[in-house]
């Protein structure tokens, strides 16, 4: 991660991918970390909780259900609210949820559910948390875009690649949650060109193929390798590569 002291923001950081994410950036300087989960008391979230207890200075957990827009507007007040006028300096968008159905299967519940989680909900997150990020760009010193003045990492997949679904639809029919990342990778690149007059970096970020319980045992990586991959990628990124759809390693992915 990167060098100097950031705040940082989190979507579904009670497991998987948003869960090790946490773990890994503490390693690095931190102002405070934003974890948001939907059920901060439940059982999915007690390695958090954990965590949260020993780091209390730094993780602060936050209640957000990325499908329920008041969910969101309650969890940027609470935000604000910490951050004093601080300004917030990476958002990122990981929370998703995945269907799996062909296109003749696929029901228009399954459709609406995974456009709301995976794309209305980042969308909703963008918009509550835009003022902080603002901020954190006022506040800034530093010419140019960056993970330390002020980003959104939009959370995709490579199956939501149009030119590469021929490559793996066969073991991967998932026709909700293709949509919706295809979904996510636009609503990226219109906000990348949209907020790059305001100097806030998007990008879209695929996290390889990873043992979560999304990603399934069978996967190609765990999640150390892939989190350890992505902060790399976070950390190197400039405005040369806003609005890029890259993978954990930093290789270009296709549209
Ligand atoms: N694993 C992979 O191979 C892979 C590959 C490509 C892309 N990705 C992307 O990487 C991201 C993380 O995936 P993962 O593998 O870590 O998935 P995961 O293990 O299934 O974890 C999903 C996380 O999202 C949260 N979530 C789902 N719906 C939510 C909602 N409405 N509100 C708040 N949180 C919600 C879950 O919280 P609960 O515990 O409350 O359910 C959980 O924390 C996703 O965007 C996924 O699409 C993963």
């Amino acid at each position: 991660m990167s060098s100097k002291p950031i705040s940082v923001l989190i979507t579904g950081a009670n497991r998987g991918l948003g869960l090790e994410m946490v773990k890994q950036m503490m390693q690095s300087p931190l102002n405070v970390l934003f974890a948001c989960c939907r059920d901060p008391d439940g059982p999915k979230a007690e390695e958090l909780r954990a965590l949260a207890k020993k780091h209390s200075a730094i993780i602060k957990i936050i209640r957000m259900d990325t499908a329920d827009r008041s969910s969101i507007k309650q969890a940027a007040e609470k935000v604000g609210s910490l951050l004093g006028g601080k300004g917030l300096n990476l958002v990122i968008n990981n929370a998703a949820t995945l269907t799996y159905s062909n296109v003749a299967d696929s029901t228009p519940e399954a459709m609406a559910k995974e456009f709301n989680t995976n794309v209305i909900g980042p969308m909703s997150v963008i918009q509550e948390f835009l003022p902080y990020l603002r901020d954190a760009v006022k506040k800034s010193k530093v010419p140019g875009m960056s993970c330390e003045k002020a980003a959104v990492i939009n959370l995709s997949s490579i199956l939501g690649s149009i030119e590469s679904r021929t490559q793996s639809f066969t073991s991967f029919q998932t026709v909700p949650y293709r949509a919706s990342k295809a979904g996510l990778n636009m609503l990226t690149a219109c906000a990348a060109f949209e907020f790059q007059k305001e100097e806030i970096l998007f990008i879209v970020l695929h996290p390889g193929w990873v043992k979560t319980d999304m990603g399934t045992a069978d996967a190609d990586i765990d999640a150390h390798e892939s989190v350890q991959g992505m902060l790399q990628v976070i950390n190197s990124l400039t405005e040369k590569h806003n609005g890029a759809f890259l993978d954990y390693k930093g290789q270009s992915i296709p549209w």
